[in-house]
């Protein structure tokens, strides 16, 4: 489980205990959370599961895969440092604490 606070574009922010395994997506849109769409369901197909990671964990994440990268072409106003797709990060106990801002809108 980790605790994941997700920020809305507005500032309103949600913290959500996350079970491992799940993805920080799955996590959100099982809680009603604001501003992810996620429209391809967890494919990678979308990019509306975009998300600005906070700087603290940037570097704490695991690695984009090409997909999520290529994905992330698609995203609305993507930043090359902090965006990411949240469809493509599975939650474990290492996450714990991980905060994620939400985009002014999903493409
Ligand atoms: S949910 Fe579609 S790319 Fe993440």
């Amino acid at each position: 489980m980790a605790r994941i606070t997700y920020i809305e574009y507005g500032g309103k922010a949600r913290t959500i205990d996350v079970p491992n395994g799940q993805t920080v997506m799955e996590g959100a849109r099982d809680n009603g959370v604001v501003g992810i769409e996620a429209e391809c369901g967890g494919a990678c197909a979308c990019s509306t599961c975009h998300v600005y990671v906070d700087p603290a964990w940037i570097e704490k994440l695991p690695a984009k895969n090409a997909l999520e990268h290529d994905m992330l072409d698609f995203a609305h106003d993507p930043d090359p440092a902090r965006s990411r797709l949240t469809c493509q990060i599975r939650v474990d106990h290492a996450l714990d604490g991980l905060i994620v801002h939400m985009p002014e809108k999903q493409i």
